[in-house]
C-alpha cells in the first residue's frame, strides 16, 4: 500500500517539473488533490487494511497530500510573479507617444475686450486700480455732486443693501476713493461690475461693466480729454473711425461731453443701426466737476482733471456685432464658441 503512495508522490514529483504556467498548475492541483484525484483514490483503501497498517498509511497519505499541496503553492508564487512582471513589461506606458488632444479653454469676450481697454491705457501710463461693489452711498452718489434726492439719482435707481450701502451704479466712486488717498497728480481707469434696477431686455441689464478713467493734474484741459479719447477710440475701433464730442450733462463733470464714433456699418452716411444719425455713443466723459475735486481733498483753483466712464459691453457689442447684451451672460456655448481661436478672439485663458 504504501508505495502506491511513493509511486503518486513520484509521479506527482515528475510532472510538476515541466509545469511553467498557471493554467497547468491549477490542472495538477485537481490531479493529485482534487475530489476524484489521484490522492483521494487511495482512501478508500485503507478499511482493507489492518489497525496498525490503516494508522501508518493514513499517515503517510496526509503528509503526501501536505507535500504536494506545498509544492503547488510555492510554484503558484513564483509563477504568479512571473506572470506580474511579464505583465508590467508588456503594458509598459509609452510616454513618448503623443497623447489625445484635450480642448483648450478661451476667455470670455467681455474679459478678451476688458483686457484689450486696460492694455491701451496702460500703454498711455495709466495704472489700474479696482474698487468694491457693494458701496457707500457716500462715494457712489453724494460725494460725485449727488446729493440724497438729487433727480439725477433717478436713472441710476439700485439694489439697496441699507439706505447707506448699495450696489454701486457705475465706476465712478473709484474715483473719490484714489482721490481721497492720493494727492497731487493721478493717471488711472478702473474696471469692474456695476448695477442697476434695469429690466433685463437686449441692451440692458441689471448687472454690467464699466471702466472708469480719471486723469489729475496741475495743467489738464479739455484738450487732454479729447486728445485721449479720440486716440483710445481709434485703437479700439480703427484707425478710420471717426471721433465726435457732444456737450452733455452730468453732475461729477462741468463741462461733460459724450464721445461718438462713427457708425461702421453705414460708414456714417446713416442707417438703422444709428437711427440714421451716422453715430453711435460710446462713452461719458467731462472736467471734473470742482465740488467733486473739493469734496475729495483737492483744491480746484490748483488741480483740474478730467474723467470719463465706458460701459464694456457696449465696447464689445459694437467691435462684435452683437445685438442682445444677454448672450453674454447666458454661458450659451453656440455664442461663447464664435469667439474661440478659430473665431475673432484669439486668447487663452
Ligand atoms: N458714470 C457714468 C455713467 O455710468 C459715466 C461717466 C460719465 C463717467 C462721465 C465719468 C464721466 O467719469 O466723467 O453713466
Amino acid at each position: 500500500m504504501k508505495e502506491k503512495v511513493v509511486e503518486i508522490k513520484q509521479m506527482f514529483n515528475e510532472e510538476i517539473k515541466s509545469i511553467d504556467n498557471i493554467k497547468d498548475l491549477n490542472e495538477l492541483r485537481v490531479k493529485y488533490l482534487g475530489k476524484k484525484g489521484e490522492i483521494q483514490k487511495l482512501s478508500p483503501l485503507i478499511k482493507d487494511l489492518s489497525n496498525d497498517e490503516k494508522k501508518d498509511f493514513g499517515k503517510s497519505l496526509n503528509e503526501t497530500k501536505k507535500e504536494v499541496s506545498k509544492k503547488i503553492e510555492d510554484l503558484l508564487e513564483k509563477l504568479e510573479s512571473k506572470e506580474l512582471e511579464k505583465r508590467l513589461l508588456d503594458e509598459k506606458i509609452d510616454t513618448s507617444l503623443p497623447s489625445t488632444k484635450l480642448p483648450l479653454g478661451f476667455v470670455h469676450p467681455l474679459t478678451k475686450v476688458r483686457r484689450e481697454i486696460e492694455e491701451i491705457f496702460v500703454s498711455m501710463g495709466y495704472d489700474v486700480v479696482e474698487g468694491p461693489e457693494v458701496e457707500f452711498d457716500l462715494y457712489n452718489f453724494e460725494k460725485l455732486n449727488l446729493p440724497k434726492n438729487h433727480p439725477a439719482r433717478d436713472a441710476q435707481d439700485t439694489f439697496y443693501v441699507n439706505d447707506e450701502v448699495l450696489l454701486r451704479t457705475q465706476t465712478s466712486p473709484v474715483q473719490v476713493r484714489t482721490m481721497e488717498k492720493s494727492e497731487g497728480e493721478i493717471r488711472i481707469i478702473s474696471p469692474g461690475k456695476t448695477y442697476r434696477r434695469d429690466d433685463d431686455d437686449p441692451t440692458h441689464s441689471h448687472q454690467f461693466m464699466q471702466i472708469e478713467g480719471l486723469v489729475i493734474g496741475k495743467n489738464i484741459s479739455l484738450a487732454h480729454l479729447k486728445g485721449t479719447l479720440e486716440e483710445f477710440a481709434k485703437k479700439i475701433f480703427g484707425k478710420d473711425v471717426k471721433v465726435r464730442f457732444r456737450p452733455s450733462y452730468f453732475p461729477f463733470t462741468e463741462p461733460s461731453i459724450e464721445v461718438d464714433i462713427s457708425c461702421f456699418k453705414c460708414k456714417g452716411k446713416g442707417c438703422s443701426f444709428c437711427s440714421n444719425t451716422g453715430f453711435i455713443e460710446i462713452l461719458g466723459s467731462g472736467m471734473v466737476h470742482p465740488n467733486v475735486l473739493k469734496m475729495s481733498g483737492y483744491d480746484p483753483e490748483v488741480y483740474k482733471g478730467f474723467a470719463f466712464g465706458l460701459g464694456i459691453e457696449r465696447v464689445a457689442m459694437l467691435k462684435y456685432g452683437i445685438s442682445d447684451i444677454r448672450d453674454f451672460y447666458t454661458n450659451d456655448l453656440r455664442f461663447l464658441n464664435q469667439f474661440n481661436r478659430k473665431g475673432g478672439l484669439e486668447d487663452e485663458a
